[in-house]
């Protein structure tokens, strides 16, 4: 099996190529990645070159995009712009690579008959009251609040197009808010523990009541390889660990953990539009393809989390200081 990951030298697509790296040893992996500011090519170091190749490219080359695509089996799509709060400053770069790169690869996989899974998010469904008894599933009506999940929601609808009009081999997932190593610091998880690191205070949007259903990346990463063996063509399906979590309470044991008051933090202005909650049903891939998620203890990933970042100083050291300088502006 040849595999293309797309955006795999990010946060949660480098994840994905560690774990089929070492859960399908003969699969071969080739890597294509822009490497914008999220892409990081120490996400990938210690892999052999002779199993994974890194191609520096960007998804909106169709040129580019045709020819590694005739070469291989199946394409595995992270590749996108990913956080909301930059779509809010400059939504162009959500459209283009989100929407024009995920049209790019559709032709591709169309034009060579070749299989592809698309990652998504659940934020493309809005968001749910809290006291909502019901979560997210795949008939949830499509809802979503900001440029960035507009345009996940507007790619996810081109791959559903290209299935039906055009018989594409496509499956789409759309999964919870992911963390663990690798994340770009501009992420919640990731900002706070830094700040900490750098002796700063945690910043919550408002009051900090949102909640976010949280999964840790490898879980993430399990359920995506399920998929894309088991899948059922034409079909999305949620993926979700039952991890919902409101911020306060994730910015109180983050700052437990490192061992500091519970409430050494600051309120900052809110996000505009910022969706109050998250919660995803996923018994359709639990029941009809037998995935479990495995880290489901909050504490233990975050703990593991907070060591991660403490002894990778210097993978997240390059990024702080401008992604600082963006929030402050
Ligand atoms: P990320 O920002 O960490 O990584 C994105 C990667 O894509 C980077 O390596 C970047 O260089 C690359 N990239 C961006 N534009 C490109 C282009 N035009 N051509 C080629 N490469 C390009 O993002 P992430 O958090 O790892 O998210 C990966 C995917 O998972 C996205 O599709 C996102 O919508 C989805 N997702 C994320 C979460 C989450 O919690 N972060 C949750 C559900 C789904
Ligand atoms: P984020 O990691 O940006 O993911 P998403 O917007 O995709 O859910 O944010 C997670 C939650 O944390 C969200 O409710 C916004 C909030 N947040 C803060 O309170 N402070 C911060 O500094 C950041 C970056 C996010």
């Amino acid at each position: 099996m040849k595999i293309i990951v797309t955006g795999g030298a990010g946060f949660i697509g480098s994840n994905f190529v560690h774990y089929v790296y070492r859960e399908r040893p003969d699969w071969h992996i080739t890597v294509l990645d822009a490497l914008t500011y999220a892409g990081n090519r120490a996400n990938l170091e210690g892999l052999d070159p002779s199993r994974v190749t890194f191609i520096e490219g960007n998804i909106t080359d169709a040129e580019l995009v045709d020819k590694l695509v005739a070469e291989h089996d199946a394409v595995v799509h992270y590749a996108a712009e990913s956080h909301n709060d930059n779509s809010l400053k400059n939504p162009r770069p959500f459209l283009d690579t989100n929407i024009i790169g995920t049209y790019t690869i559709l032709e591709a996989v169309r034009k060579h008959g070749k299989r592809l899974h698309h990652i998504s998010t659940d934020e493309v469904y809005g968001d749910l009251e809290l006291d909502d008894p019901n979560r997210f599933t795949e008939n949830t009506p499509y809802n979503p609040s900001s440029p960035y999940s507009s345009t996940k929601a507007g790619s996810d609808l081109l791959v559903r197009a290209w299935v039906r009009s055009f018989g594409v081999q496509a499956t789409i997932s759309n999964c919870s808010n992911n963390y663990g190593p690798y994340q770009h610091v501009e992420k919640f998880i990731p900002r706070q523990v830094t700040e900490i690191l750098e002796g700063r205070r945690p910043k919550l949007y408002g009051t900090g009541e949102n909640v976010r259903d949280w999964i840790h990346t490898e879980d993430h990463s399990s359920a995506v390889l399920t998929i894309l063996e088991k899948g059922a063509i034409g079909e999305t399906y949620l993926i979700g660990a039952d991890g919902e979590k409101d911020n306060k309470s994730v910015v109180e044991l983050i700052l437990t953990e490192m061992g500091k008051g519970a409430d050494e933090y600051d309120h900052v202005n809110d996000r505009p539009g910022h969706d109050m909650r998250y919660a995803i049903d996923s018994t359709k891939l639990r029941t009809e393809l037998g995935w479990m998620p495995k880290f489901t203890d909050f504490e233990a990933g975050l703990k593991s989390t907070i060591d991660w970042y403490t002894a990778n100083e210097s993978w997240w050291k390059p990024q702080k200081a401008e992604t600082e300088a963006k929030y402050a502006k």
